[in-house]
């Protein structure tokens, strides 16, 4: 089998830093990455990591990789999992991959008891639609992703 997938380690922390970059030029918002290299590798590989990454392998090169952590459904009163990035390289793609990521991700989810695995996707990113719509996911329509950053978050914490 040419294809196998393994938690990320240490030594793998300039590879996910290349991947994210490339996935950011993909979603063409790259102009708004300010994480280094060091900050992903301090967040995933130094003391009580909170985030998650595991490296799709095809005959022992880095294919692709899928970035994650825990989350929490009340409704469900369980954790479940987001999906962060996913991202298999150009040269790499259509050989199944990013269905095996997210394959090995419901793995976790059943062994772990987890309620459910989400992500965000761009609405035009009609390639990775199709493999998510493949796999049976839902679109959550009728949710809007709110967000609140740099100096409008900064307004916020110091209300009096
Ligand atoms: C989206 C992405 C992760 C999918 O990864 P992938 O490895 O190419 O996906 P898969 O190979 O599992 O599936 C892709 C297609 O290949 C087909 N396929 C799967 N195994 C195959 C095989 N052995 N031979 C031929 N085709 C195959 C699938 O049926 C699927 O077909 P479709 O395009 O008609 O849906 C990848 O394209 C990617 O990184 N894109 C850029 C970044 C991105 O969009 N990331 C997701 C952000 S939310």
């Amino acid at each position: 089998m040419p294809l196998s997938i393994r938690p990320a380690i240490a030594s793998d922390a300039a590879q996910i830093f290349r991947f994210i970059r490339e996935l950011a030029d993909y979603e063409r918002l790259a102009h708004e990455v300010d994480a280094t290299e060091a900050d992903l590798a301090n967040a995933l590989f130094g003391p009580n990591p909170r985030v998650f990454a595991d490296i799709a392998e095809w005959e022992g090169e880095p294919a692709g990789f899928a970035l994650w952590f825990y989350n929490f459904s009340t409704f469900r009163g369980r954790h479940g999992i987001y999906l962060e990035d996913l991202f298999v390289s150009p040269e790499f793609r259509s050989k199944g991959i990013g269905r095996a990521l997210l394959r090995h991700l419901a793995r976790r989810c059943r062994a772990e008891g987890l309620a459910r695995l989400e992500w965000w996707v761009l609405d035009w990113n009609e390639p990775a639609l199709r493999v998510y719509r493949s796999i049976g996911a839902i679109p959550m329509d009728e949710w809007t992703v709110q967000r609140v950053t740099g100096e409008t978050l900064q307004r916020l914490a110091e209300e009096p």
